[in-house]
Parts: structure tokens; C-alpha cells; sequence
């Protein structure tokens, strides 16, 4: 975690520049909840009212610990308000992150800002099993097993990568799109985040390459690069 310190301010000298935290209304708060429960993936990380996975911190209490302006920062550019963060920028329309964002800093207190040492960014070598750790395992588990420590607390099992049944029925580009833009508009649980705003094409191709070496099987055939000149009737094996 971040060592965090409060910043200095000068009483009433200085304004929020994040919206007024006025109280939502009982209509927008429902409408909150019901997006967290089913369109965006905030719950398979955060706890809310003790619902949610617990790799990031709760956010029951978030405004009484942070200000309206560093909320709005993390939901708007996570990787900008704190580099290093694993928490992917999520996808939605300018409204729902609005009304997000009032949602988490309702009874923020503007004074209370708290800001963030800037970590190092991640120099670490970003290679498909590293990006699979740090970004996936948590709810996948480390292998790929759809097992990490957050599964139990989704509301469906996330996928088993180590599956060859289950992964030699999805193609590459299946892959790819849904860790690109994550469960939601596949039709699949919302939960599963999309990180096409967070990482590179480059390290999504990595990571369905390390899909593949974790089933260690190919995507069906009709998906597959044009047929090699002899037939090898053998699944791909590392
Ligand atoms: C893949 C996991 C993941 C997802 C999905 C996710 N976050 Fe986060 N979030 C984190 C982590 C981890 C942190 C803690 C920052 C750190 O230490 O890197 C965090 C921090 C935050 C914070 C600051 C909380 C604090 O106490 O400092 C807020 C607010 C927040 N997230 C809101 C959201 C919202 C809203 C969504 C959905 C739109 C969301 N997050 C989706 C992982 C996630
Ligand atoms: C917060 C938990 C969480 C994190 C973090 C997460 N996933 Fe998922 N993922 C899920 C869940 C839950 C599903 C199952 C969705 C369903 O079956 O409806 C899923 C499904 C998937 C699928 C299958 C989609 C399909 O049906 O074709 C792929 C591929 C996938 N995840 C890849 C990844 C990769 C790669 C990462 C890391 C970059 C990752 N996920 C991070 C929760 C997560």
C-alpha cells in the first residue's frame, strides 16, 4: 500500500475542485447500486457493504478516508492518480461515471484531502506470466485454476484458463476481446474488468499467449493461422 499523508491546507482558503457532495437521492443511489451489481467490475475487486472481492480496499466507508477530488481521480485515471496501481481504468459513458463517483464521496469532506506518495512506476519485466500475476490472479488464480483468493467472493467462478475443454472452444481473438473489453459487453458477468484502457495490445496478446501455455491448447480450428502443409493432429503442448 501507498504511504499516505494528509495534506496541509489552509482552512477555507482553498475550494474543492471535485463536485459538491451533496446526498444523492434514494433513486440515484439505487441506480448506483444496481450498476455496481451488474455492469461495471468494481465489486470483484472493492467490497461495498460487505459485498465484493477484498484485493482492494473497502469502499463502504471511502469518503470518511478520502476526499471527493482523489475519489474522482482513481475512478476516472486510476494509473494517473496513483502509478503503479493495478486497478484497470474501467470503461462507461461520462453519466454512469458521474453518478459513480457521487455515489463513493457521498459525505466526502473536501478538507480532507489525502494524497498519494507517487510510487515508482512498475519496471518490472512485463511479460505474460508477470502481467497475469499482478492483474489476474487475484480472481483467476495464479495458474489459472478460477480459484484466487477474490473467487469466492464473485458472484460467478471466473474462468479456468487451465481448462483445455473449456479453452480450445474459445479463439484467440475471443480472448483477446475479452480481456480487452472485459465481461460485460460479451454478455458474460461484469465482474471479469475490461483492461483494454490499462494495458497495451501488445501485453493482451501476451497474456492470451500465456493463456494458452496455462491450458497448453490452440483455440478451435476454424480459428487458427492457415493450415501448415501437414497435418499434425497433435494439440499444441509445451
Ligand atoms: C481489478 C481490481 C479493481 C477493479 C475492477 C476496480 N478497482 Fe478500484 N482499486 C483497486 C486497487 C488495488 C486499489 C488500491 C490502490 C492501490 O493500492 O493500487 C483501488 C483503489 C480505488 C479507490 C481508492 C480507495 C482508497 O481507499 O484509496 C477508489 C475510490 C476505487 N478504487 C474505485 C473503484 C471503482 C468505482 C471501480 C469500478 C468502476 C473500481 N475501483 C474498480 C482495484 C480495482
Ligand atoms: C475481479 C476479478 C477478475 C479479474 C481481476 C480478472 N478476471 Fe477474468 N473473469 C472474471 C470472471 C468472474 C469471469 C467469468 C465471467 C463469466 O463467466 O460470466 C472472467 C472471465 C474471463 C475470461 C473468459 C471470457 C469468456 O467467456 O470468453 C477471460 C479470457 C478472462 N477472464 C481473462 C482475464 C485476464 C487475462 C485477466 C487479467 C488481465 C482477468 N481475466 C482478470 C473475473 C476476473
Amino acid at each position: 500500500m501507498a504511504v499516505l499523508c494528509a495534506a496541509p491546507r489552509a482552512s477555507g482558503a482553498q475550494q474543492s475542485t471535485g463536485a459538491p457532495t451533496s446526498p444523492l437521492s434514494a433513486f440515484d443511489s439505487a441506480k448506483a447500486e444496481a450498476l455496481l451489481r451488474t455492469r461495471v467490475p468494481c465489486l470483484g475487486c472493492h467490497a461495498i457493504g460487505g459485498t465484493g472481492g477484498r484485493s482492494a480496499p473497502d469502499l463502504t466507508h471511502v469518503a470518511s478516508r478520502r476526499s471527493a477530488d482523489y475519489i474522482r481521480a482513481m475512478v476516472t485515471d486510476p494509473a494517473r492518480a496513483l502509478p503503479g496501481t493495478t486497478m484497470p481504468r474501467v470503461p462507461m459513458p461520462a453519466s454512469m461515471r458521474e453518478l459513480l463517483i457521487a455515489y463513493l464521496s457521498a459525505g466526502a469532506t473536501p478538507g480532507a484531502l489525502l494524497v498519494s506518495s507517487p510510487r515508482a512506476a512498475d519496471s518490472s519485466l512485463r511479460t505474460g506470466a508477470s502481467l497475469y500475476a499482478r492483474y489476474c490472479a487475484a480472481c483467476h488464480g495464479e495458474r489459472g485454476t478460477g480459484d484466487g483468493p477474490n473467487a469466492r467472493y464473485l458472484p460467478v467462478r471466473p474462468a479456468m484458463h487451465a481448462d483445455p475443454v473449456a479453452m480450445s472452444a474459445r479463439s484467440d481473438d475471443r480472448l483477446f476481446d475479452a480481456v480487452h473489453g472485459g465481461g460485460y459487453p460479451l454478455g458474460r458477468n461484469a465482474m471479469m474488468p475490461a483492461f483494454g484502457e490499462t494495458l497495451t495490445r501488445q501485453e493482451i496478446w501476451q497474456l492470451v499467449r500465456h493463456m494458452r501455455t496455462l491450458c497448453g491448447c490452440a483455440g478451435p480450428a476454424w480459428s487458427r493461422p492457415a493450415p501448415a502443409p501437414s497435418i499434425n493432429p497433435t494439440p499444441l503442448r509445451r
